[in-house]
Parts: structure tokens; sequence; C-alpha cells
């Protein structure tokens, strides 16, 4: 990830997580760590705690377990974080591992932040949306009752190690809803790389390591990229909600935690093609067809939930807080690999595209 001295490793493999030496390397020889306290849920300490424990062997390694669900994801939480290290009395030469998905990562991101005005973390993601979104980018933080990610810092990780072979005890409809962002890359970004993951869903879905090690490569190098040239979100980084407003507005429609976020991500870059083909028809119709082929293999709706209206959509719209003002900003394609950001379009278009996903599923 590059972002001067800012910048940082990531690397993706098989066995890293107990290979002892990768391990060495990104977490305790090249930082000098003494004390580390490895963040995690009560989810995942019993399936991989020990295996990492294995390989820092020689370090101070305190865990600090969470309870698992993105309704934890609060201040409230983030004190016990605090509270476990100052048990501990851990320092500012201390360093937090956050081991879980993006609900962890964004966590234990945010506690390094402010933990005695900032200490180091790593990122070791277990999901495959925190290994090819969440964890790249330096955004971390927590949930407010009165919004989502609305409390938080921008902090960047000092290294990020993903080991694919945690996707195996990652329920399928998790994995899938990471796969909803990595097909999102190569609409925005590459098109060569949606072609790719067409000609490869099937061994994507098998979790064959070659194709997950490619696919979650590509995803992290695109992501970093493009937060390298926007790092606070002032433009370009926009794109990379591609279907999330419609998407949001579905997972607020259904009530958080009903469908999960790549899901109504899903349903949502559908929505966005189809108003992208219908205001540029250069696009050409065959794409969604496309997008909806893919999306199937890897058993991600491609509707929006039966009775959601209009109005629902459009209510959930205009709250949502990437807009900056009255106006529903959309990303669009203006071709397979190439997005931009706009709330110029005709209200019209935006009513008759809703109209024709309503009903349908
Ligand atoms: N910081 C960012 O840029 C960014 C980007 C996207 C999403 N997010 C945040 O990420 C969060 C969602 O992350 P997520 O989708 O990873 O969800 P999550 O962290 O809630 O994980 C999903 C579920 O899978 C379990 N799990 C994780 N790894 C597992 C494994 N290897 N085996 C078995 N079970 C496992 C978790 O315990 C949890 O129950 C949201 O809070 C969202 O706001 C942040
Ligand atoms: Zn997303």
């Amino acid at each position: 990830m590059e972002l001067g001295d800012r910048g940082y490793p990531i690397v993706i493999g098989s066995g890293l997580l107990d290979d002892a030496d990768t391990i060495k390397t990104f977490v305790r020889n090249k930082l000098a760590y003494q004390q580390v306290c490895v963040v995690t849920n009560e989810t995942i300490a019993p399936i991989y705690m020990e295996q990492l424990r294995s390989s820092l062997t020689g370090l101070q390694v305190e865990t600090c377990i969470l309870p698992d669900g993105e309704k934890y994801k609060n201040l409230d939480t983030l004190n016990q974080i605090f509270t476990c290290l100052l048990q501990t009395k851990f320092n500012r030469k201390a360093c937090l591992v956050a081991l879980g998905g993006g609900v962890v990562g964004d966590m234990t991101g945010f506690a390094a932040a402010c933990y005695q005005r900032g200490i180091d973390f790593i990122q070791i993601p277990t999901t495959l949306l925190s290994q090819v979104d969440s964890s790249v980018g330096g955004k971390t933080g927590v949930n407010h009752v009165l919004g989502k990610n609305m409390i938080g810092a921008f902090k960047q990780p000092k290294s990020v190690v993903i080991d694919i072979d945690v996707l195996s005890t990652l329920p399928a409809a998790e994995f899938a809803a990471g796969m909803a962002e990595v097909i999102k890359y190569g609409l925005i970004w590459d098109q060569d790389f949606f072609t790719w993951l067409e000609q490869n869903a099937g061994a994507l879905k098998a979790l064959e390591p070659r194709a997950l090690t490619f696919a979650i490569q590509k995803s992290c190098e695109i992501k970093a990229g493009i937060v390298a040239e926007d790092e606070t979100e002032q433009g370009l980084r926009a794109i990379l909600n591609l279907g999330h407003t419609f998407g949001h507005a579905i997972e607020t429609h259904a009530g958080y935690g009903v469908w999960l976020h790549g899901q109504a991500v899903a349903v949502g870059m559908r929505m966005a093609i189809r108003m992208s083909n219908w205001l540029n028809e250069s696009l050409g119709e065959e794409l969604e067809a496309r997008l909806v082929r893919l999306l199937e293999v890897f058993e991600l709706p491609v509707y929006p939930p039966d009775g959601m209206n209009r109005d629902d959509f459009l209510t959930h719209m205009a709250v949502d807080k990437k807009n900056l003002n009255a106006d529903i900003r959309l990303v669009l394609l203006d071709k397979l690999g190439q997005a931009r950001v706009t709330s110029e379009y005709p209200m019209s278009t935006l009513n008759r595209l809703i109209d024709s996903f309503i009903g349908q599923s």
C-alpha cells in the first residue's frame, strides 16, 4: 500500500497464520514489539487464536476477546479494549493485532488510533470482505446509535497479513458477500479482472487457493491504488461506493443485519449498471446480464426484497451519509472498468429504474 512513509506491506498466501517466519517478519523482528495484544471475538478465538499464539512465542501476548456482531461495534466495546490494555500495562511501544472480520478490524484500528494517542496495529483479516476491503485503506471506527461508522479515525496499519486458509471456516453467505465487493472492483476499475472473475468463478467458489490468492491480491491492489490517490475521500475514493447507495437503502429497509452488506451491494450494483446503460447506451445491455450470471454463481441476490417500493428506496437513499446535499449521488459506469460519481441525471430516470425492479423478485 503506497502512502509515503505510512505505506505498508500486504502479504497474501496459504498457511500464514502458523507460519512463524511470516509472522516474525511482519509482526516481530521488523517492528520489534515487546507487547502484542490480539483483539478478536468469541467466534474466531477458539478456531484461530492458538495457531497465531504459537507464532508469537517469546513476546508478551495478551488476548482481548470481544462479543461477536455488528451490534457490539460501539464505544462500550471499544472501552473493553482500552481496559484490557490498561490492565496489562501496555505502553506506547505495544502493538495491537486485529484477528477477525471488518467489525474486529475497524474497532481494533480505532483503539490503536486512540490508545495513548496512537500505537501501531496490524491486520489479520479473517473474512473475505475484510481481506479485500476493510483491512485496506485505513478507515477505522465504531457505530453510534444515530449512525453507522460515525465515530472513527483514519489510521493505517503497519502490515496486513492475509491467510486465505481461514476462509474455509467462513459461512458461505459471508464469503459470497465478500465476492460482491471483489466483483465491484472489476466493474469500476479493471475490465480484464471482471472477465477473469467470470472465467474463474467456479474455482473461487470452490476456494481454489491460486484463484483466491489472485482475486484477493488484485482487489487489494485496486483498492490501495484508489485510496492512495484519495486517502481522505475527497473525490475518486467515492467510486468504491458503486451499488452502495441502492444497497444501503435495501439494508436499512430490511433492518440492519437481515441482509448482509455484500448481498445488498450485489443488487445495488445491478441497479447502477442498468441505470448506467439507460443514460449511456454504448455500455450495452449485455453487461447487466453478465453481472447477473456472475452474482448468481455465488448465490448472491439480484432483486431487491419483496414489498420494497419506490418511496422506500428514495427515502433511504436521500439520507445516505455519502450524499453531500439533497441530490442523490450515484456511482455510474461510463464503460466496463470505468466509473464516475454524479448527481446529474433526470430524476424521472431514477424513478423509472426503481420501478423496473419493484415486484420482480
Ligand atoms: N474500514 C473500512 O473501510 C470498511 C469497509 C467495509 C466494511 N467495513 C466494516 O466491516 C464490517 C463488516 O465486516 P465483515 O463482513 O468482515 O463482518 P464481521 O466482522 O461481522 O464478520 C462476519 C461474521 O463472520 C465471523 N467470522 C469472521 N471470520 C471467520 C472465519 N474465518 N471463520 C468463521 N467465522 C468467521 C465473524 O465472527 C462474524 O460472525 C462492518 O462493520 C463494516 O462497517 C469497514
Ligand atoms: Zn461495501
